[in-house]
């Protein structure tokens, strides 16, 4: 991919030009959201102590599902707080091909629905991400009918998506497999509520059901549903439309559905993912950092094991004031769903416990194949062995700045961090990993401290 657009062409033009394109015509001549930064790489020079006020973006993970649900109703619905992210604009792209207008002006972001109406998500958009399975169940429950590309396994791990075609099912939809999609149809056209048990806990799932559940016809019960922040947030944007949605936010959901749903304007909580990364980083540097705009009991895992960490978490205005000092105490981790630690901060504290006074155990309950950062920070100079889905953390270690990469969100996050640490340079390659989830990482780190750039152009040989 080049790293140069020619002139009058956006990010998004070159981002897609290879499959049947979406029509792109509203975001044409709009900034480009950052397809542009696949080639970036992240230079940091360890060893500097983070200080100061970060502020946090909204949601990435609750950002995705409301734009999706914006496809429930007619009318223009637009959203604040969205984070600058990759995957923001992945998502916009697939709400114009699916026949949206879409305005992306970060931080806010306006969904307007046209006269024309396409039900299916091409693989060329499903593959960027996979969330963009959560336009299934808005379209099912509001057109009858959907294709959506299967998103298939990703780096970390398999990831199928069963329970969202078995919850639709129950609701009456046909459902079958070919050549890569899903194709969904409705006899009749709607659907019909119906007590739908998880047999395991799946965020997106959850959400899908809850946005189907919204326009289908009775009661629907949603058993060993997702607690996450994110899906109550749904939840609470789902009522704002006009539905009724009780439980979102507990394991239990029960949804009346509505005939129709009307478009909202709403602001996106914090994303408790970034304020616990900037945490983590603080700790990591022995810093004093006020992480600004965040909803500490989001964060209550992390903060509950950073405190057993040694490190002082502590309410403070709108956000949360991490002081850090060594030595760490190691402390044994276990991802699991909320309110359990998030698998998404795991790979962040594994590297603060490289740097405690021992051994700790970090164990990985969501994903299979969640440790690829283990490699590269090990290549940094960490002691970590990986057994089956645990992880047993040798410190104190003395990171030394190396090049590296993940292939994986978290896992990036987790060598940036790394870095700061680190005796020396250190670069991250395949920053656009990173840009799907973290807005501007560099500036907002350079901005507490952090001896932080953005190489633009080719990674380094
Ligand atoms: N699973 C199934 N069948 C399904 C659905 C899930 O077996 O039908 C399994 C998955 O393979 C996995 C587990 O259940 O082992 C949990 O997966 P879940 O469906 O909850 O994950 P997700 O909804 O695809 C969301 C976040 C992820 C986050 C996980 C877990 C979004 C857009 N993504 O994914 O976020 O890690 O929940 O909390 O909300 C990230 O932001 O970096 C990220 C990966």
């Amino acid at each position: 991919m080049p790293a140069t657009r020619p002139p009058g062409q956006t990010g998004y033009e070159s981002g897609v030009a290879r499959a049947s394109p979406p029509k792109i015509t509203d975001l044409a001549g709009r900034r480009p959201l950052r397809y542009d930064a696949q080639v970036d790489s992240i230079r940091i020079v360890g060893g500097k102590r983070l200080e100061g006020t970060v502020p946090v973006s909204g949601a990435k993970n609750a950002a995705l599902p409301l734009l999706c649900a914006s496809l429930l109703s007619d009318g223009e619905s637009t959203f604040r707080n969205v984070p600058d992210l990759r995957d923001i604009g992945t998502t916009a792209l697939l709400l114009q091909h699916l026949g949206r207008t879409v305005d992306v002006a970060t931080p806010v972001v306006s969904v307007r629905a046209g006269a024309a109406v396409v039900t299916e998500a091409p693989y060329e958009l499903v593959r960027r991400m996979r969330a963009s399975v959560l336009v299934l169940g808005p379209l099912v429950a509001r057109y009858g009918r959907a294709r959506v590309s299967l998103p298939g396994g990703c780096a970390i791990g398999d990831r199928p998506i069963d329970q969202h075609l078995k919850g639709l099912t129950a609701m009456g939809a046909e459902i079958s497999l070919d050549h890569g999609y899903v194709d969904a149809r409705v006899p009749g056209g709607k659907l019909r509520g119906a007590d739908i048990h998880f047999d395991m806990v799946t965020v997106t799932g959850t959400e899908n059901l809850m946005c189907a559940a919204a326009l289908a016809k009775g009661r629907t019960t949603l058993t060993n549903a997702a607690c996450e922040p994110e899906v109550e947030e749904l939840g609470r944007v789902l009522n704002k439309m006009g539905a009724s949605v009780e439980g979102a936010g507990t394991d239990t959901i029960v949804i009346e559905g509505r005939s129709e749903l009307h478009p909202v304007d709403h602001a996106i909580i914090p994303d408790r993912i970034e304020a616990g990364t900037f945490m983590v980083a603080a700790a990591a540097t022995g810093g004093d950092v006020l992480v600004d705009g965040v909803t500490l009991e989001h964060l209550k895992p992390v903060a509950q094991k950073l405190r057993q960490a040694g490190i002082g978490v502590e309410r403070e205005g709108r956000g949360v004031r991490v002081i850090a000092k060594r030595p760490f105490i190691p402390t044994d981790v276990t991802t699991a769903p909320h309110p359990g630690f998030p698998t998404d901060m795991q790979a962040q504290f594994m590297v603060l416990m490289c740097l405690a006074e021992g051994r700790s155990v970090i164990t990985e309950m969501i994903f299979e194949n969640r440790f690829m950062h283990v490699s590269e920070l090990n290549r940094m100079g960490a002691h970590i062995e990986v057994d089956g889905r645990s992880a047993a953390v040798h410190g104190a270690a003395r990171l030394q700045g190396a090049s590296v990469m993940a292939t994986d969100l978290r896992a990036s996050a987790s060598l940036v961090i790394a870095g700061l640490v680190a005796e020396g340079e250190t670069r991250v390659l395949r920053v656009y990993h990173i840009d799907r989830g973290y807005e501007r990482i560099e500036r907002k780190l350079a901005a507490i401290g952090a001896d932080i750039t953005r190489i633009k152009g080719e990674d380094p040989p």
